[in-house]
């Protein structure tokens, strides 16, 4: 392995180039190869046999093309699929929920914290299992917010159904009185704005992408990883199906125009 091998990230879609914002952002030289398992998404109101299934295959393709390190971008991959994909490869597979939850241990001030993420992540209780395992005196209340994820594809950041949507699912964590807010999934960092209004200012929101930055730049230091090229990185982007629609969301999770987008056939995976 050397320091120029890419860093692999794989989600459930596309909602996973949100981490891919944060790490090129952390890490501007890092080559990045992304699968977005597009054709089979979502996997928040999946089984956990079919999530696990489908994780080992996404993280497979990856390994096969001489990643370096594998982040799983899904939350909800992560919730149930850590444990084996850790097992199963040479490489360090970095999830989201154990980043996500020591930051919001390492932040709360009150020990109460709310947790949002997809039926799958939640019904896990990924997070939560994870923050009581460091301190089982923090209080953890969680909530699914399926409604998010195809509010944050269609770009409705600021519509006013959206700010309704997000006062009926966050307004039970007011009377919590909780004082941080994981954000459990991929598509929700892009409502944060929102998210932040309904909340107030006394409640701060963890992004699991940005945690996991930090213990991203410990395996590659510590395994002496770290590519120091001063060149920008490359991007590849490999998708399981490919819609019109891909580039206008993709480029809005991303913040910028996507290119070298490949599609991959199901069969390649399986
Ligand atoms: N990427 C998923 C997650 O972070 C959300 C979309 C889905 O349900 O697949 O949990």
């Amino acid at each position: 392995m050397n320091r120029t091998n890419p860093i692999g990230i794989f989600d459930s879609g596309i909602g996973g180039l949100t981490v891919v914002k944060r790490i090129s952002s952390f890490f501007p030289n890092e080559n990045i190869i992304y699968f977005g398992d597009t054709a089979r998404v979502p996997y928040g109101n999946k089984s956990n046999d079919t999530v696990i299934e489908y994780a080992l295959q996404d993280a497979n393709f990856l390994f096969k093309k001489n990643v370096k390190l594998i982040i799983v971008a899904c939350n909800t991959a992560s919730s149930v699929a850590i444990d084996v994909l850790k097992e199963k490869f040479q490489v360090p597979v970095i999830g989201m929920i154990e980043p996500g939850a020591q930051l919001a241990i390492d932040t709360t001030n009150n020990k109460r914290i709310g947790v949002i993420g997809t039926y799958a992540t939640i019904g896990n209780h990924a997070y939560s299992s994870e923050i009581k395992k460091h301190n089982p005196k923090i209080e953890v209340f969680e909530k699914p917010c399926p409604l998010f994820v195809p509010l944050a594809e269609e770009g409705w950041m600021d519509h006013p159904s959206t700010k309704l949507i997000a006062e009926e699912y966050l307004n039970d964590f007011i009377n919590w009185d909780i004082d941080t807010l994981i954000l459990g999934c991929t598509h929700y960092p892009l409502l944060s704005a929102v998210i932040e209004e309904v909340m107030g200012d006394k409640v701060t929101l963890i992004d699991s992408g940005t945690a996991a930055a930090s213990v991203v730049e410990d395996h590659l230091n510590g395994r002496g990883l770290r590519n120091t090229s001063v060149q920008q990185g490359q991007y590849e982007y490999y998708l399981s199906d490919l819609s019109g629609k891909f580039k206008d969301v993709a480029e809005r999770f991303l913040g910028r125009t996507v290119g070298n987008i490949n599609k991959v056939d199901l069969e390649q995976l399986i």
